[in-house]
């Protein structure tokens, strides 16, 4: 049971007013890609813009007082959001970039030992050494994939995986012998936007933390759709975007615990980030400065903040109720219509609103045209999530995945559209049987 006014939420989003395909109504399932904005979260954005738009930490200006003023409060609110400290909360880009934040502070340290550089104190721990490891998942995205095999390649650290059983879920048989006394980093999604599978964390935590290994979390998939505290999950860093939490784009944040963050060398350097400049060298400021070179984003993170605070309004337990219902009801809907198969679990424990699934005869592009003519907005392909279709021996997988906006008449408009589709090719069991062909 919904315990907010979904109607209500949905006027607050000006984009589910128009219509698509020649007057369908917008059925937007497809907020694991990126979500929509409210009108609260457009009019921070352009109030800040109209009123105190100044590049923050710089200048000695009423504007720049204030900006700065507004995009530190706007920190304030952001970590309150995931339990954490302002101090421990670095804006970057995406998470995509806070992943890569992470990995460079590796190969920075690396190099800059190699050099015998000064590291902060305590960037020891991110030099690497042959026999190194890195360990992530087969559900990662690319996001969390692609910046390890860099590192690998350029340093030689060598990256491990968890697997993933028939059912969706790690295969965490193994996991003394994958993390391990050379393991640096255990680096692994919360909820794959693929499979929609929740991971369990502590499990990680725990052995990365028996062998001294730094843990990281890619929390986009989590943190729009459940209550998150950084705290209580016991990893060491974070990292979220903020377009999929009601937000706006080119804004992400990357968490992490005080001593972590204060032992990495910065990633992109250049103005505010610095303690100290001459000609021939410069030392750094304390985080999250250390890690925000040049005029960061302004009316991008106050938008960020405002968002925050329309999901706290709602509440982080309801919005999980609310998409947990939705997705019981798909899975339901799906379990219903021959020919269908989902990709991640089928049963709600331990699972989140992404629910990916092939339908026999039909390829998953195919599907999405057919429900992009009802109106239904899903997203194909392998999510950047290439090896996990390679797992379960599909191409490309139909994923529906949801937010605070959508209702019931969206799963149901979802689950006619896939029928629809099956009319059209001719593959829904029933016409099979009496013969007719599209
Ligand atoms: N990572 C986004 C998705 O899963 C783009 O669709």
């Amino acid at each position: 049971m919904t315990s907010f006014d979904v109607a209500a939420v949905q006027r607050d989003f000006p984009i589910l007013r128009r219509s698509v395909r020649d007057g369908k109504r917008l059925v937007y399932l497809d907020s694991g890609a990126t979500s929509q904005t409210p009108t609260q979260v457009l009019d921070a954005e352009r109030a800040f813009v109209e009123t105190s738009n100044a590049a923050v930490h710089r200048g000695a200006h009423q504007l720049a007082e204030e900006a700065t003023e507004a995009y530190e409060t706007a920190r304030g609110t952001i970590a309150d959001f995931v339990g954490a400290q302002a101090n421990d909360l670095v804006f970057t880009r995406n998470a995509t970039e806070g992943i890569n934040l992470v990995a460079y502070a590796f190969l920075n340290a690396t190099l800059k030992a190699a050099n015998a550089a000064v590291l902060p104190p305590g960037g020891e721990r991110f030099i690497l050494s042959p026999g190194d490891e890195v360990v992530i998942t087969e559900m990662e995205h690319h996001a969390n994939l692609v910046p390890w095999q860099e590192l690998a390649a350029k340093t030689g650290v060598k990256l491990k995986w968890f697997g993933l059983t028939d059912a969706g879920r790690l295969d965490l048989s193994n996991i003394n012998e994958l993390i391990t006394e050379r393991t640096k980093i255990v680096s692994f999604v919360h909820q794959s936007n693929i499979l929609g599978t929740i991971n369990p964390v502590s499990d990680l935590v725990q052995r990365a933390k028996q062998v001294g290994a730094l843990t990281l979390l890619d929390a986009c998939q989590s943190v729009p759709h459940m209550p998150v505290d950084v705290q209580s999950l016991g990893v060491d860093l974070l990292t979220w975007s903020g377009h999929k939490m009601l937000g706006p784009t080119g804004i992400g944040c990357l968490w992490g615990r005080s001593e972590v963050l204060a032992a990495m060398p910065p990633f992109i350097s250049g103005g505010s980030m610095i303690a100290t400049v001459t000609m021939a060298e410069s030392t750094f400021a304390a985080p999250p400065q250390r890690f925000e070179a040049g005029v960061p984003m302004l009316s991008q993170a106050v938008g960020l903040a405002a968002a925050a605070d329309y999901l706290s309004d709602l509440g982080m337990a309801a919005v999980a109720e609310h998409e947990a219902d939705l997705t019981a009801q798909t899975l339901a809907g799906l379990a219903q219509i021959p020919g269908v198969r989902v990709i991640g679990p089928t049963d709600m424990s331990d699972r989140g609103g992404a629910v990916s699934f092939v339908v026999d005869g039909i390829h998953p592009h195919d599907v999405g045209q057919i429900l992009d003519s009802h109106g239904v907005a899903v997203r194909v392909g392998h999510h950047c999530a290439w090896p996990t279709c390679r797992r379960y021996g599909v191409p490309a997988t139909t994923r529906a995945s949801f937010s605070v906006y959508n209702d019931e008449s969206d799963v149901a408009a979802l689950m006619e559209g896939i029928r629809s589709a099956q009319r059209f090719f001719g593959t829904s069991p029933a016409l099979a049987q009496s013969g007719s062909s599209r």
